[in-house]
């Protein structure tokens, strides 16, 4: 039994971890618990008012579950709204039932001078020792409501302590960047205003003790953590009191937010999925990886296929002949999987025209797509397109024929970026018509992956003729672009789906849903590329982890020249996700093309391991000069290590690693070296590294007994 209550008091458990709340004696929904699971529900601290203070009202101390600013209560606000009139503003609500629900419990808390109503959803997601919250609320007045913040949910950590957050965050090709922050006194953000999600940060805290010793690391020590399932803007609040109490809240970004909730309407937040662990940031990540895998993804246990994607070879100059050559030297190596990028669109011959008109070059494509589809087919590899459907080219068809379409404020210029504007998805005649013109597309050709792209920002964020508060666009463009993907994918089931936004830009648990696997920044150079994928291995799983093997990479801001890695240094690293190589084949010697082919056969191999196994995290590129971690299959009878030396530093080029996660009394034998030890001694003395500047491992661990 995952739930377990007393009088207006409830206990969710899932995994080692509780989650407690009740209801104080004045009504307040409260906050009691959030750590391991005690033995008895009378263990859990009941809700009570706090102490008296001068000068401060209890409600600025108490833990309340929706902070709303009641009584003088002057910290951050999970909730904020005000009546049509402007004369109320903020609520004050109280308990008003509870109501069981299939693994979880929606609490409902009323406003009565508002006639708002308040549903708290909580649930716990057993299998991975997870939980989910949220809220909605709901305008039972006759007058409208203006919210103007609808976080999904305010954690308390436990009170009296001292922590830090640990959170990610980047830019565009230096995605997912790991930032400890202590949470001193006062409030500070993470947050995205961009329409999408995660170039500057992703939606997630871990939040760990700043007490020397009780510091978590990747194996040991307590975590708090949480992620936002959502694609947009989103806000995260770090707030620690003068009276010592920290917080987290984290939903919708308040920026420039407002939605108009008429009488009768209700309000939907997404769900924060969050967890506590004492076992460190690996046990919080495996967590993740196994929710992501079994619970979100569009594909249980997904194996992605080696991709060949010719876009950095070819880029706009697509031709078929030329297509087909690469095609045949992908299928000579053992790629799976050919992806024709941008560039074979109608009028698509630089970043400036096309984007909209989804159907192909008649001048590159006299005969359509077929004659390369097939050629790709016959070479036993499946065919996969590249599209950015929420882009428009003022220079296309479409803007020439709705440039109401466009996202934008009246009388201001529309500001380009890479030569686009953005359509708005929140408009349903949009929705429609992207639904019709892709269904189009992927029902005449015979594409089995897309890769979705969306390569800029917003500006000028206006919706003039809608009906409502404009700035309700944040939410309904995400909206909009679920709706069209769900679609898309109900009427193809058999197509992959790769997401991309200039890279990470939009990396969430509620693209997820909606997408196999994902692009996970423009910068495939290996000692970078590392780092950023230990940023991205804390939330999600290798497998959905696109990785590319490259040349040289030249762009305005990012100049790598990829040949300064060895190609099995650069495989290695993209060995670690899902393996793709975009480097121009045509150009690589026949030793080259040899040693692709030996690295894709064993990616082969190892695949299952890499996308299904446990992670475990060994050495930080972020904070020594390896990376260094490893998969290890469910039933801890292989497992494949990675090391890499990342920078050239003082430390010594011979540290001693520990491999984790292997049963401790079986015998492992790491194949390539011969050495035979038990789990105990792999895990607890470790092995030697012994590696040079810049270069890099991938040894097979078997169980022999
Ligand atoms: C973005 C993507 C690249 C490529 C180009 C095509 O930059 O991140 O992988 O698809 O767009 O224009």
């Amino acid at each position: 039994m995952s739930i377990t209550s007393g009088d207006n008091y409830w206990v969710l458990e899932s995994g080692g971890a509780a989650y407690a709340l009740g209801v104080e004696p004045l009504g307040v929904l409260t906050h009691t618990h959030w750590g391991p699971k005690l033995p008895r529900l009378a263990d859990y601290p009941k809700a009570a008012r706090p102490a008296f203070q001068i000068l401060e009202h209890e409600m600025q101390n108490l833990p309340q579950e929706a902070t709303t600013g009641e009584a003088g209560d002057s910290n951050e606000r999970t909730i904020d709204g005000i009546s049509a009139d402007g004369s109320l503003r903020g609520f004050v609500l109280r308990f008003d039932k509870a109501e069981p629900v299939t693994n979880g419990i929606d609490i409902d808390l009323i406003d009565t001078a508002q006639s708002v109503r308040v549903t708290l959803k909580y649930r716990t997601l057993d299998r991975f020792g997870l939980f989910s919250r949220s809220l909605s609320i709901r305008n039972e007045g006759e007058r409208p409501i203006t919210l103007d913040r609808v976080f999904s949910g305010t954690f308390h950590l436990p009170q009296l302590g001292d922590f830090a957050l640990n959170s990610l965050n980047g830019r565009w090709a230096d995605e997912f960047g790991k930032v400890r922050q202590p949470m001193a006194f006062g409030t500070f953000a993470r947050e995205s205003r961009r329409l999408t999600t995660s170039h500057r940060s992703m939606p997630f805290f871990a939040v760990d003790r700043e007490v020397p010793g009780l510091r978590a690391s990747e194996e040991n020590g307590e975590v708090w953590f949480g992620a936002l399932d959502w694609s947009g803007n989103w806000k995260m609040l770090a707030e620690r009191t003068r009276d010592d109490r920290s917080m987290i809240h984290l939903g919708l970004n308040d920026h420039d937010f407002a939605w108009d909730l008429q009488p009768g309407g209700i309000f939907d937040t997404p769900r924060a999925i969050f967890g506590y662990t004492a076992a460190g940031f690996g046990a919080m990540s495996r967590a993740f990886h196994d929710y992501v895998r079994e619970e979100v993804a569009p594909r249980r246990h997904y194996q992605p296929p080696v991709v060949y994607n010719s876009w950095c070879a070819t880029t706009f100059k697509v031709e078929e002949d030329k297509q087909i050559a690469l095609a045949s030297q992908a299928a000579a190596i053992g790629c799976e999987l050919f992806v024709l990028d941008d560039g074979w669109f109608s009028g698509r011959s630089g970043d400036d025209a096309g984007l909209g008109d989804w159907w192909p070059d008649p001048a590159k494509f006299p005969n359509g797509l077929s004659p390369l589809i097939d050629a790709v087919h016959n070479l036993g590899m499946k065919f996969g397109l590249w599209i950015e459907p929420e882009m428009v080219n003022p220079n296309s068809e479409l803007y020439r024929a709705h440039p109401d379409w466009i996202i934008h404020f009246p009388r201001r210029e529309r500001t380009l970026s890479r030569n686009e504007l953005i359509l708005n998805l929140g408009r349903l005649d949009v929705q429609d018509h992207l639904i019709d013109v892709l269904d189009t597309l992927l029902t005449n050709a015979a594409v089995d992956f897309v890769k979705w792209d969306m390569n800029r920002n917003v500006s000028e964020p206006g919706w003039p003729d809608h009906v409502g508060d404009q700035r309700e666009l944040w939410v309904r463009y995400v909206e909009g672009v679920h709706r069209v993907w769900s679609e898309l994918r109900r009427r193809h089931p058999d197509i992959i789906f790769e997401g991309c936004s200039g890279g990470g830009g939009r990396v969430d648990l509620a693209m997820m849903v909606l997408t196999e696997q994902t692009w996970i920044s423009d910068n495939t150079t290996p000692p970078a590329r590392l780092e950023i994928q230990e940023g991205y291995s804390q939330l999600f799983p290798a497998g959905t982890m696109a990785a590319w093997v490259t040349d040289r990479i030249k762009g305005d801001f990012l100049d790598h020249d990829n040949g300064d890695y060895s190609l099995d240094y650069r495989f290695h690293a993209a060995m670690a996700g899902a393996l793709g190589i975009g480097g121009n084949l045509l150009e690589w010697s026949e030793e080259q093309r040899d040693t692709a082919a030996r690295h894709i056969a064993s990616y082969k191999i190892l695949r299952p391991l890499i996308a299904n196994g446990d992670l475990f995290r060994i050495l930080s590129p972020h904070e020594t000069p390896y990376s260094a971690f490893m998969y290890v299959a469910k039933d801890k009878s292989e497992a494949a290590l990675f090391a890499f030396r990342t920078h050239v530093s003082r430390m010594g080029a011979k540290p001693r690693i520990r491999l984790p996660g292997l049963e401790a009394d079986a015998v492992y034998r790491i194949e390539d070296t011969g050495v035979e030890l038990s789990g105990r001694a792999l895990g607890v003395v470790g092995i030697d590294l012994i590696m040079n500047n810049f270069e890099s491992i991938l040894w097979r661990v078997t169980r022999t007994g």
